[in-house]
């Protein structure tokens, strides 16, 4: 392997991945073009509007500023592995959906993404409370009103479940 490349080992939404990358690699740019996992999107590149977050052992990450050998042993999640194999949404897209939380959709899966770790940890958030950890994330299109009832129905639909 020439000095500038590393195999890395990594698992991805519970997929074990082992490649080589070069050292420069943005984790973004590996996902999307190494795994082909373009559902990860690329914004501004320098970790200000949150389009790119991922899930790295469960905590969400700007993955624009992390370099692919730093994920190296690690587990991450992407919106890709959000629903279940059958395709039944996950409550934070079903919750999107029914709330018309979307526009453009580019935000959308950062959004889903950091908010999916924020509802772990916070089962019984306040409209305060999500527009606080929404706060990282930017979008264009929605005005946020409906991202944050949407996040609220989320929220509860996620304590209903066994
Ligand atoms: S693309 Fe990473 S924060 Fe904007
Ligand atoms: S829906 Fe278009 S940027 Fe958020």
């Amino acid at each position: 392997m020439a000095p500038d490349r590393h195999d890395i080992k990594l698992s991805v939404n519970g997929v074990s991945y082992r490649r080589g990358v070069e050292s420069r690699t943005l984790l973004s740019d590996f996902l999307r073009h190494d795994l082909l996992l373009a559902g990860t999107h690329v914004g501004c590149e320098h970790g200000v509007c949150g389009a790119c977050t991922v899930l790295l052992d469960g905590a969400p990450v700007r993955s624009c500023l992390m370099l692919a050998v730093q994920a190296n042993g690690h587990e991450l999640s992407t919106v890709e592995g959000l629903a279940t194999p059958a395709g039944e949404l996950h409550p934070v897209q079903q919750a999107m959906h029914d709330h018309h939380g979307l526009q453009c959709g580019y935000c959308t899966p950062g959004i889903l993404m950091t908010m999916t770790a924020f509802l772990k940890e916070n089962p019984q958030p306040s409209e305060h409370e999500v527009r606080e950890a929404l706060s990282g994330n930017l979008c264009r299109c929605t005005g946020y009103q409906n991202i944050v009832d949407a996040m609220l129905a989320a929220a509860q639909a996620m304590r209903a479940q066994p």
